[in-house]
């Protein structure tokens, strides 16, 4: 939730507002005063061009100048009455006219109106120990680009007068984990930590984030936003969650899905997955719009036995960032599920991970244990070539893994990776790796767990075979292809798997 400054100060406001309101309406004499309140904010704004030693605070210049105006000011004019709305949207059209000087040159103003990109956009904010937090948001590109915005962490006790030296402010250190990916916003994870617990009393409390723009957009103003990013109610924090044993072994953080989904090649994911990681594994689903009922029908007889959440992040399409904000929900999730899971893995529903047979997910973990994080490398399948080494005809009743067999066999292309971490050791993180870790990382994964990746697959709904073929090895528009039947070999066994869990529903499953 975003507080502006007058919510904190002013929490009767909404009220008040509704008061005026009526007042406005039922009592014409009230316009001379609201007239000597605009004639004062003119004036507040004429003090601009004094020096700036004049006990104007920026802060109140702001408010005069902006929406909404503040109250103290106000206070001065209207006795008992605050602010109403219908004088700010007056004062905005004041404009600032050219002045000539002394000396005949013409000093030209500018006149502002509106914001066109928020400070900060708040998504979640968790803890990520007694004393540390991670805030994660979005917040305008140019201004972190061009400008150096800062970030002030405070922490507030809910029993301020039981421990008063818990009121204490450090600087935030912000990650920006999107590799100048982002458009109109950015991602901004904001690491909150303090030199000693907070609220590890179990007392409650809030974490508020001052979100300056250091005179990025108008150097006239560090304009400062004062934002809630948590609220702990006492009794509430659990300190022992940060080293007790993680309930999940594995836990998969999807991104952004949007667009048309075939419900059929979803299915074929999910029950190849659950499969694979087992029991204690868990699946985050991320809904930007590709979550429409029939994907739901088939996502929903594994939410019921508690192996998928789905959470619906439509929203987050209103700010103009990085493919459907993918890099701010990844972080999102990494930080929800930090300490609920040991491994996290990030890769696409067009993605299938594999390890060799002569291994398990196990034991291919296991033997990663000393590393923060591992990359994945891909194996290129065709998304139309499909194999006939039967009738036609049952071609079409096929799972999507089955038929698609041609293997994209180019050597020595550095191809996108997808990569798993040890959460507990991340701090922020990105699509195709982490950059914000502590331990090691390795590549040299080769042989031992790979991902088998049908690119285009996922987005159409529509029988993938284009071309049917049934030879071993074959050249299409200069790509060579090799049959490689890893996939289609493991889906009986999937297909066993999934009506064993939960039984035949989704057997009339479309494209
Ligand atoms: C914040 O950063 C510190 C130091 O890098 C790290 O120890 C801590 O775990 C981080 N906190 C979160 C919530 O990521
Ligand atoms: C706040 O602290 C005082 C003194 O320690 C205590 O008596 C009181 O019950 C506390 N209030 C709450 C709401 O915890
Ligand atoms: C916390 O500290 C700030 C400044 O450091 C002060 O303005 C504020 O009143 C304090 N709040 C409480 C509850 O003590
Ligand atoms: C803006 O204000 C913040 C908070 O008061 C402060 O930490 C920061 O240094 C200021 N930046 C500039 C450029 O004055
Ligand atoms: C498949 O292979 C057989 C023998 O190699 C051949 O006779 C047949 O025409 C092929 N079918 C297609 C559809 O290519």
């Amino acid at each position: 939730m975003v507080k502006d400054k007058d919510a904190i100060e002013n929490p009767n406001l909404k009220d008040k507002k509704m008061f005026i309101g009526i007042v406005w309406n039922c009592a014409p004499e009230l316009k001379l005063v609201l007239s000597a309140l605009l004639f004062f904010c003119s004036l507040v704004t004429l003090f601009q061009f004094f020096p700036s030693h004049l006990s104007f605070s920026v802060q109140d210049l702001r408010n005069c100048a902006s929406l909404p105006p503040p109250s103290s000011a106000l206070k001065l004019v209207t006795a008992s009455s605050p602010p109403p709305v219908e004088i700010q949207i007056q004062h905005r059209h004041v404009k600032q006219e050219d002045v000539v000087l002394q000396n005949g040159v013409v000093k030209r103003n500018f006149n502002t109106y509106g914001t066109a990109a928020y400070n900060f956009i708040l998504m979640s904010a968790y803890r990520g120990g007694v004393d540390t937090f991670a805030v994660i948001g979005l917040s305008s590109k140019p201004l972190h680009v061009f400008s150096k915005p800062t970030y002030l962490c405070q922490w507030l006790p809910h029993n301020a007068t039981q421990n008063q030296n818990q009121n204490i402010t450090v600087p935030g250190s912000k990650i920006l984990p999107d590799w100048g990916y982002g458009r109109v916003y950015t991602v901004v994870v904001v690491n909150c930590t303090f030199p000693f617990p907070v609220g590890a009393d179990g007392g409650g409390g809030q974490l508020l984030i001052h979100a300056s723009t250091g005179g990025g957009g108008d150097s006239n103003f560090n304009l400062t936003d004062t934002i809630e990013a948590l609220s702990e109610t006492p009794g509430s924090l659990n300190p022992l969650q940060f080293s007790a044993p993680p309930k999940y072994d594995y836990l998969y953080c999807g991104s952004s899905l949007y667009g048309n989904l075939s419900p059929q090649r979803i299915r074929e994911w999910i029950a190849y997955h659950v499969k694979m990681f087992g029991e204690k594994s868990h699946f985050v689903i991320h809904d930007a719009g590709g979550v429409h009922p029939e994907v739901m029908e088939v996502l929903r007889p594994w939410v019921e036995k508690g192996y998928v959440t789905v959470q619906d992040v439509r929203e987050q399409e209103r700010f103009d960032g990085y493919y459907h904000n993918q890099f701010l929900i990844v972080n999102d999730c990494l930080h929800r599920y930090r300490f609920t899971t040991k491994w996290m893995f990030f890769f696409d529903v067009d993605e299938f991970i594999f390890v060799p047979k002569k291994s398990t997910i196990n034991t291919v973990m296991d033997s990663l244990s000393d590393y923060t994080q591992f990359t994945i490398e891909q194996r290129t399948m065709s998304n139309k070539l499909c194999y006939l080494d039967d009738h036609a005809g049952k071609i079409y009743r096929k799972w999507g893994i089955e038929k698609l067999v041609y293997r994209d066999t180019v050597k020595g292309i550095r191809r996108d990776r997808k990569y798993a971490v040890q959460p507990r050791n991340v701090f922020a993180t990105g699509v195709h790796m982490s950059e914000n870790t502590v331990g090691k990382t390795t590549h040299k994964t080769e042989g031992k767990i790979m991902y088998y990746h049908y690119h285009g697959t996922i987005s159409e709904r529509r029988e993938p075979c284009r071309q049917l073929v049934n030879k071993t090895e074959m050249k299409v528009g200069g790509t060579p292809y090799m049959v490689d039947k890893t996939m289609r070999e493991a889906a009986f066994a999937v297909k066993r798997f999934e009506l064993r869990m939960i039984g035949s529903v989704l057997i009339r499953t479309r494209q």
